[in-house]
């Protein structure tokens, strides 16, 4: 049976249900009732976002050469943050209800009426003439540098990992001796006070950003922009997203932020609408040269086949590899019916699979265990491998599924005997009997292919 592909109201119930079952997410704190939009990765989540980054970083830095890699700290001078626009500038307007509390976003479709006006209505409490005017909310977390919580010392957790790099861009010019056209790229941990949060991962107060600087002279950053807008389409569908779920959105002047000259988002089309998972952003010059009046050092780039002197425009590409995890498992989530069976299979492209492959003796007993351990042993050395030989084979392979694992083995009476194996494709479910030794060559070819 072909796998259905509905959206349904309930896909990210499901979604969430598996995810929590099978290991991928759970609730921060959850012993203690959870923590507010933040998730942690169990051990299948932390494999599938490790191979997502992994892929990323790949792509980016190591097939590449013109980026280069940093991980810059997410602690950073506190003027960084004047300088980028976010202290004055990364704010929510804000309204609070009076009555019962609650505090909403001033553009909150709830919201009757226009908020501190005597008709505008609560739309939790129903209070009319309780909402304040809208005020606005900096959506950076503040902390402390030492012990003395005075103002001199507080410093902010970064809200995206792009101003690490700005401030880097000279140190890794010259320590890598690269001309413009030059990208950094790093991964790292970025923190936003959310009002609304929500939607599992995908809106959280704590994310990782896999982000990508390119910086260019000015005047080819049109071309540059439209470049790398397509490569990071490309590289999606290479990873097997669908691309009937994937658009561009271009912003409105009224979307843009106050850096970006252009920008196109890529956007899902999620369980709840259609939404932005990556941003292609022309800053312009606008970092660095605040940076530049800030810090007051020069980050001007000597052009040494022109001896021009100018402040590089810079194109970035910024994707929330949370936000890409939960794209890649909405993607992969599907349900059949396979012999009067419902199987809820995870598609992972293989590259991006937890596991790749899941070794299971057919019986506990006649020698299969000793040579699927041994099989095991062999494999794991080259792929994520699981071991599993607990339940009827089909509870195993039915748990597999769930994983999204690739390849199944199963060590059965004809494997002792003559040393071959079963191999079930979790797409296809075609079984093929392989030998035992040639089991990792074997994998290895329809893992590349
Ligand atoms: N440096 C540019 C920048 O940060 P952004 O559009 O604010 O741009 C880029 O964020 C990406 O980071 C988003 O497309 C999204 O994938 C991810 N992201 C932003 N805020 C997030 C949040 N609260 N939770 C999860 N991911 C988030």
């Amino acid at each position: 049976m072909p796998p259905t592909d509905r959206v349904t109201d309930s896909a990210m119930d499901k979604l969430v249900s598996l995810a929590k079952r099978r290991g991928f997410v759970f609730q921060s704190s959850e012993i203690y009732g959870g923590l507010g939009s933040i998730w942690d990765y169990g051990p299948l989540g932390v494999e599938l976002k490790k191979n997502i980054k992994e892929r990323w970083w790949r792509s980016m830095v190591h097939e590449r050469d013109d980026i280069e890699g940093l991980d810059a700290a997410i602690l950073m001078h506190p003027k960084v943050w004047e300088a980028s626009g976010h202290v004055a500038g990364f704010t929510d307007p804000l309204v609070d209800c009076k009555h019962c509390k609650n505090r909403f976003r001033a553009d909150d479709p709830r919201i009757k009426g226009t908020p501190g006006e005597p008709t505008a209505q609560c739309p939790v409490c129903g209070s009319k003439g309780t909402l304040t005017a809208p005020r606005l909310f900096n959506l950076m977390f503040k902390t402390f540098i030492g012990p003395v919580e005075d103002q001199a010392a507080v410093v902010y957790l970064r809200p995206e990992t792009a101003q690490g790099i700005y401030v880097n861009y000279l140190n890794v010019l010259q320590s890598s001796r690269q001309k413009v056209p030059f990208g950094i790229a790093q991964i790292g941990k970025a923190f936003r006070n959310e009002i609304t949060p929500g939607n599992f991962i995908f809106r959280t107060r704590e994310f990782e950003q896999m982000e990508m600087q390119y910086f260019v002279k000015p005047g080819t950053d049109l071309e540059w922009f439209e470049f790398w807008r397509h490569e990071r389409m490309q590289w999606l569908t290479q990873l097997g997203v669908r691309s009937a779920k994937l658009r561009f959105h271009q912003h409105t002047k009224d979307e843009l932020a106050h850096y970006a000259k252009d920008a196109y988002d890529i956007q899902y089309e999620f369980p709840f609408g259609w939404q932005e998972f990556e941003g292609i952003h022309n800053r312009t010059n606008f970092d660095l040269s605040r940076h530049q009046e800030f810090s007051g050092k020069k980050l001007e780039y000597l052009d040494p086949a022109t001896n021009e002197r100018f402040i590089p425009y810079v194109v970035e590409t910024s994707a929330g590899a949370d936000r890409l995890a939960l794209v890649v498992m909405l993607d992969a989530y599907s349900e059949e019916e396979v012999g009067g069976e419902k199987r809820v299979v995870m598609r992972f492209h293989p590259a991006l699979a937890p596991l790749k492959a899941a070794v299971f003796p057919l019986v506990n007993k006649d020698g299969m265990p000793e040579l699927a351990r041994r099989i095991f042993d062999d494999v794991r050395k080259h792929v994520n491998t699981f071991y599993d030989d607990g339940g009827s084979i089909g509870r195993r392979y039915r748990r597999q599924d769930e994983a999204g694992t690739p390849f199944g083995i199963t060590i059965d009476g004809q494997s002792v005997a003559d040393g071959t194996v079963t191999v079930r494709d979790r797409d296809s479910l075609q079984q093929e009997r392989v030998a035992a030794d040639r089991l990792v060559d074997y994998l290895a070819g329809k893992l590349r292919g």
